[in-house]
């Protein structure tokens, strides 16, 4: 099984990251730091004519990783309420892959949210953007933990996680 983790954050060192580090303790995987890559916006190349690719930034990079990995953590920050920006450029570029018949289906993927104000009520609509784009690209959505954090050790520093964390990481471990 080959386990890739996307952080999201701007801190490379915060909370999205060491949250991710945790639910994957003991399970070989690699860490994926969006912000060290160089994505462009998607486009939308339907009506032009020209292919729905973009070839002059990192993202191709990526989704040969993602392409052989089965299991995919996507971890991200909230900010203002909804995903971090890396998490949503990268995800509108599967628009591309999608149209190029990437092989999305049976991905099992698992996200995990961090954020200061209420995130599990205030951030609710991060997991349905997820778990919707699964359903689009049939891809298995395994569930959601939303953790409370704001100072960047808060999550390191935490004794215990969430309930929905700990499903998450039985989850995960019957698979792997
Ligand atoms: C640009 C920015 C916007 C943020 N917006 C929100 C927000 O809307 N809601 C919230 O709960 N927390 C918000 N936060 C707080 C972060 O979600 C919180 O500090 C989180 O622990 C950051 O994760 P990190 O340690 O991985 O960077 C924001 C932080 C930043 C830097």
């Amino acid at each position: 099984m080959t386990v890739l983790l996307f952080n999201a954050s701007a801190r490379k060192h915060g909370n999205t990251a060491a949250l991710g580090e945790r639910l994957l303790t003991g399970i070989p995987h690699t860490t994926i730091h969006l912000m060290d890559h160089h994505l462009n916006f998607v486009q939308d190349n339907r009506d032009t004519g020209r292919p729905q690719a973009d070839p002059t930034d990192d993202y191709e990079t990526l989704m040969t990783q993602m392409a052989v990995a089965d299991d995919i953590v996507l971890a991200t920050p909230v900010y203002w309420y909804d995903m971090a920006a890396p998490l949503k450029v990268f995800m509108d570029r599967w628009f591309d892959s999608y149209t190029n018949g990437f092989p999305f289906q049976g991905k099992r993927i698992y996200l995990l949210v961090v954020g200061a104000d209420q995130p599990e009520i205030k951030a609710a609509g991060i997991a349905n953007a997820i778990r919707y784009s699964c359903e689009w690209l049939k891809m298995d959505f395994r569930g959601v933990a939303t953790v409370t954090a704001d100072g960047p050790n808060d999550v390191a520093e935490m004794s215990t996680l969430p309930a929905s964390f700990d499903a998450l990481r039985l989850n995960l471990e019957k698979i792997v």
